[in-house]
Protein backbone atom coordinates (compact mmCIF):
# COMPACT_ATOMS: atom_id res chain seq x y z
CA UNK A 1 0.00 0.00 0.00
CA UNK A 2 1.46 3.20 -1.03
CA UNK A 3 -0.22 6.28 0.98
CA UNK A 4 0.22 10.28 -0.87
CA UNK A 5 -1.32 13.08 1.03
CA UNK A 6 -3.02 15.88 -0.45
CA UNK A 7 -2.55 19.23 1.41
CA UNK A 8 -5.28 21.58 0.41
CA UNK A 9 -3.74 24.90 1.49
CA UNK A 10 -4.99 26.96 -1.47
CA UNK A 11 -7.80 29.06 -0.06
CA UNK A 12 -7.67 32.83 0.52
CA UNK A 13 -8.98 32.63 3.90
CA UNK A 14 -11.46 35.47 3.25
CA UNK A 15 -13.58 35.18 6.97
CA UNK A 16 -10.34 34.85 8.30
CA UNK A 17 -9.48 38.52 7.28
CA UNK A 18 -5.54 38.97 6.89
CA UNK A 19 -3.44 40.41 4.78
CA UNK A 20 -2.22 37.19 3.51
CA UNK A 21 -3.72 33.29 3.24
CA UNK A 22 -5.14 31.61 5.67
CA UNK A 23 -2.34 28.83 5.43
CA UNK A 24 0.07 31.71 6.32
CA UNK A 25 -1.80 33.01 9.61
CA UNK A 26 0.32 32.92 12.62
CA UNK A 27 -0.73 30.07 14.42
CA UNK A 28 1.61 29.95 17.99
CA UNK A 29 4.91 31.55 16.37
CA UNK A 30 4.53 29.70 13.17
CA UNK A 31 2.76 29.82 9.78
CA UNK A 32 -0.57 27.69 9.67
CA UNK A 33 0.30 25.20 7.35
CA UNK A 34 3.60 23.97 8.78
CA UNK A 35 1.23 22.31 11.99
CA UNK A 36 -0.78 19.68 9.60
CA UNK A 37 2.59 19.21 7.35
CA UNK A 38 4.26 18.17 10.28
CA UNK A 39 2.13 15.81 11.71
CA UNK A 40 0.89 14.40 8.04
CA UNK A 41 4.96 14.37 7.41
CA UNK A 42 5.29 12.66 10.77
CA UNK A 43 2.52 9.48 9.91
CA UNK A 44 4.37 6.02 9.60
CA UNK A 45 0.61 5.70 6.83
CA UNK A 46 2.06 8.72 4.62
CA UNK A 47 4.47 7.93 1.72
CA UNK A 48 4.47 11.32 -0.07
CA UNK A 49 3.00 14.85 0.13
CA UNK A 50 1.93 17.25 -2.19
CA UNK A 51 0.65 20.62 -1.64
CA UNK A 52 -1.55 22.97 -3.25
CA UNK A 53 -0.64 26.07 -2.00
CA UNK A 54 -1.77 29.38 -3.28
CA UNK A 55 -1.14 31.21 -6.19
CA UNK A 56 2.24 32.91 -6.10
CA UNK A 57 2.76 30.92 -2.35
CA UNK A 58 4.17 27.52 -3.72
CA UNK A 59 7.71 28.44 -2.91
CA UNK A 60 6.97 30.00 0.83
CA UNK A 61 5.25 26.54 0.78
CA UNK A 62 8.35 24.94 0.57
CA UNK A 63 10.41 26.84 2.32
CA UNK A 64 7.84 26.02 5.42
CA UNK A 65 8.58 22.57 4.56
CA UNK A 66 12.19 22.78 4.83
CA UNK A 67 12.08 24.70 8.33
CA UNK A 68 10.49 21.70 9.77
CA UNK A 69 12.82 19.48 8.03
CA UNK A 70 9.32 17.43 6.15
CA UNK A 71 11.29 15.17 4.29
CA UNK A 72 8.12 13.18 2.28
CA UNK A 73 7.29 16.52 0.53
CA UNK A 74 7.17 16.01 -3.18
CA UNK A 75 5.96 19.23 -4.33
CA UNK A 76 3.47 22.41 -4.30
CA UNK A 77 1.38 22.86 -7.01
CA UNK A 78 -0.60 26.08 -7.72
CA UNK A 79 -4.25 25.45 -6.64
CA UNK A 80 -7.48 26.59 -8.15
CA UNK A 81 -10.22 28.64 -8.00
CA UNK A 82 -11.82 26.31 -5.83
CA UNK A 83 -11.58 23.86 -2.87
CA UNK A 84 -12.29 21.06 -5.65
CA UNK A 85 -9.89 22.79 -8.45
CA UNK A 86 -6.79 22.95 -5.83
CA UNK A 87 -7.52 18.93 -5.10
CA UNK A 88 -7.33 18.37 -8.60
CA UNK A 89 -4.22 19.86 -9.51
CA UNK A 90 -2.53 18.43 -6.81
CA UNK A 91 -3.91 14.88 -7.52
CA UNK A 92 -2.17 15.24 -10.91
CA UNK A 93 1.35 14.95 -9.12
CA UNK A 94 0.17 12.44 -7.58
CA UNK A 95 2.27 9.25 -8.58
CA UNK A 96 0.38 6.86 -10.55
CA UNK A 97 1.73 4.02 -8.17
CA UNK A 98 -0.03 5.69 -5.16
CA UNK A 99 -2.77 3.14 -3.91
CA UNK A 100 -4.40 5.22 -1.26
CA UNK A 101 -4.92 9.03 -1.48
CA UNK A 102 -5.56 10.82 1.64
CA UNK A 103 -7.33 14.44 1.48
CA UNK A 104 -6.74 17.16 4.33
CA UNK A 105 -7.91 20.59 4.68
CA UNK A 106 -4.99 22.63 5.81
CA UNK A 107 -6.87 24.82 7.73
CA UNK A 108 -7.36 21.91 10.42
CA UNK A 109 -4.38 22.05 11.62
CA UNK A 110 -5.07 19.50 14.57
CA UNK A 111 -4.78 16.06 12.38
CA UNK A 112 -4.12 13.30 14.54
CA UNK A 113 -2.65 10.18 13.56
CA UNK A 114 -5.58 8.14 15.25
CA UNK A 115 -7.57 9.65 12.19
CA UNK A 116 -5.06 9.31 9.26
CA UNK A 117 -4.87 5.51 10.82
CA UNK A 118 -9.12 5.34 11.13
CA UNK A 119 -9.63 6.80 7.57
CA UNK A 120 -7.03 4.88 5.84
CA UNK A 121 -7.34 1.44 7.53
CA UNK A 122 -11.05 1.88 6.49
CA UNK A 123 -10.72 1.41 3.41
CA UNK A 124 -11.19 -2.22 1.18
CA UNK A 125 -14.16 -4.58 2.42
CA UNK A 126 -16.25 -2.64 -0.77
CA UNK A 127 -15.27 0.81 0.90
CA UNK A 128 -14.07 3.48 -1.34
CA UNK A 129 -13.34 6.24 0.84
CA UNK A 130 -13.46 7.12 4.43
CA UNK A 131 -14.81 10.36 6.43
CA UNK A 132 -14.25 11.14 9.91
CA UNK A 133 -17.48 12.80 11.39
CA UNK A 134 -19.16 14.56 14.14
CA UNK A 135 -22.13 13.93 15.39
CA UNK A 136 -24.54 16.88 15.51
CA UNK A 137 -25.59 18.78 19.17
CA UNK A 138 -27.76 21.33 18.22
CA UNK A 139 -30.99 21.57 16.39
CA UNK A 140 -30.90 21.69 12.63
CA UNK A 141 -32.89 24.18 10.70
CA UNK A 142 -33.37 25.33 6.95
CA UNK A 143 -33.58 28.66 6.22
CA UNK A 144 -35.18 30.99 3.66
CA UNK A 145 -34.15 34.25 4.46
CA UNK A 146 -34.73 35.17 7.55
CA UNK A 147 -37.32 32.79 8.09
CA UNK A 148 -37.20 29.15 8.92
CA UNK A 149 -38.65 27.24 6.47
CA UNK A 150 -38.22 23.85 8.34
CA UNK A 151 -36.66 22.12 11.19
CA UNK A 152 -34.49 18.96 9.90
CA UNK A 153 -34.69 15.30 11.69
CA UNK A 154 -31.16 15.15 13.32
CA UNK A 155 -31.21 11.55 13.14
CA UNK A 156 -28.80 10.59 11.02
CA UNK A 157 -27.22 14.06 10.47
CA UNK A 158 -23.30 14.43 10.84
CA UNK A 159 -20.48 17.01 10.13
CA UNK A 160 -17.98 15.70 7.77
CA UNK A 161 -14.36 16.48 8.50
CA UNK A 162 -10.96 15.72 7.02
CA UNK A 163 -8.63 13.88 6.57
CA UNK A 164 -10.65 11.95 3.88
CA UNK A 165 -9.24 8.19 2.28
CA UNK A 166 -9.99 6.99 -0.64
CA UNK A 167 -9.08 4.02 -3.23
CA UNK A 168 -6.57 6.66 -5.55
CA UNK A 169 -8.57 5.02 -8.73
CA UNK A 170 -11.25 5.73 -7.32
CA UNK A 171 -10.87 9.23 -6.19
CA UNK A 172 -9.16 9.58 -9.85
CA UNK A 173 -11.99 7.88 -11.35
CA UNK A 174 -14.27 10.72 -9.78
CA UNK A 175 -12.58 13.78 -10.99
CA UNK A 176 -12.03 12.43 -14.57
CA UNK A 177 -15.58 11.64 -14.61
CA UNK A 178 -17.90 14.61 -12.84
CA UNK A 179 -16.27 18.24 -14.57
CA UNK A 180 -19.63 20.00 -13.25
CA UNK A 181 -20.36 18.80 -10.20
CA UNK A 182 -16.34 19.53 -9.23
CA UNK A 183 -16.55 22.95 -8.53
CA UNK A 184 -19.16 22.64 -6.10
CA UNK A 185 -18.58 20.61 -3.63
CA UNK A 186 -16.54 21.23 -0.93
CA UNK A 187 -15.23 18.06 0.22
CA UNK A 188 -13.89 14.72 -2.14
CA UNK A 189 -16.48 12.46 -0.67
CA UNK A 190 -19.05 13.83 -2.44
CA UNK A 191 -17.27 13.39 -5.63
CA UNK A 192 -16.93 10.07 -4.80
CA UNK A 193 -20.32 9.60 -3.31
CA UNK A 194 -21.94 11.29 -6.86
CA UNK A 195 -19.74 8.89 -8.61
CA UNK A 196 -21.76 5.82 -6.94
CA UNK A 197 -18.21 4.90 -4.63
CA UNK A 198 -18.99 3.73 -1.07
CA UNK A 199 -17.87 5.63 1.49
CA UNK A 200 -17.36 5.33 5.15
CA UNK A 201 -18.30 7.16 7.84
CA UNK A 202 -15.78 7.07 11.04
CA UNK A 203 -15.22 8.79 13.93
CA UNK A 204 -13.85 12.03 13.77
CA UNK A 205 -12.52 14.05 16.51
CA UNK A 206 -13.85 17.93 17.77
CA UNK A 207 -10.10 19.40 17.99
CA UNK A 208 -9.63 19.08 14.39
CA UNK A 209 -12.03 22.29 13.92
CA UNK A 210 -11.45 23.72 10.77
CA UNK A 211 -9.89 27.38 11.08
CA UNK A 212 -12.50 29.73 9.56
CA UNK A 213 -12.67 32.68 11.67
CA UNK A 214 -10.11 34.92 14.24
CA UNK A 215 -11.73 33.07 17.10
CA UNK A 216 -11.37 29.38 15.88
CA UNK A 217 -7.76 30.40 15.37
CA UNK A 218 -7.07 31.80 18.80
CA UNK A 219 -9.13 28.19 20.00
CA UNK A 220 -6.93 25.99 17.79
CA UNK A 221 -3.98 28.00 18.90
CA UNK A 222 -5.11 27.38 22.71
CA UNK A 223 -5.11 23.71 22.20
CA UNK A 224 -1.61 23.14 20.53
N1 LIG B 1 -8.91 25.48 -0.36
C1 LIG B 1 -8.07 25.25 -1.45
N2 LIG B 1 -8.28 25.93 -2.64
C2 LIG B 1 -9.32 26.79 -2.75
C3 LIG B 1 -10.19 27.01 -1.67
C4 LIG B 1 -9.96 26.34 -0.47
O1 LIG B 1 -7.12 24.46 -1.35
N3 LIG B 1 -9.47 27.43 -3.91
C5 LIG B 1 -8.62 24.82 0.91
C6 LIG B 1 -8.33 25.82 2.01
O2 LIG B 1 -6.96 26.22 1.94
C7 LIG B 1 -8.70 25.08 3.26
C8 LIG B 1 -9.80 24.12 2.79
O3 LIG B 1 -9.74 24.11 1.36
O4 LIG B 1 -7.62 24.36 3.81
C9 LIG B 1 -11.16 24.52 3.30
O5 LIG B 1 -11.52 25.78 2.74
P1 LIG B 1 -11.99 27.05 3.59
O6 LIG B 1 -11.97 26.74 5.03
O7 LIG B 1 -13.20 27.59 2.96
O8 LIG B 1 -10.73 28.05 3.37
P2 LIG B 1 -10.67 29.36 2.51
O9 LIG B 1 -11.40 29.16 1.22
O10 LIG B 1 -9.25 29.77 2.46
O11 LIG B 1 -11.43 30.40 3.44
P3 LIG B 1 -12.62 31.42 3.00
O12 LIG B 1 -13.71 30.55 2.43
O13 LIG B 1 -12.98 32.13 4.25
O14 LIG B 1 -12.01 32.32 1.95
MG1 LIG C 1 -13.56 28.77 1.18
Amino acid sequence: MSVWAILAAAGSGERLGLDRPKAFAPLNDRPLVAEPLERLDASEWVDGIVIAAPPEWEEPCILVAEEIAASKVAKAVTGGETRSESVRAALAEVPDDATVVLVHDAARPLITNEVIERVVTTLGDGWDGAVPVLPIADTVKRLEGEAVAETLDRVGLVTAQTPQAFVADVLRDAFSTLQRSVTKSTDCASLVEANGGRVRAVEGDPRMLKVTTPADLGLVASWL
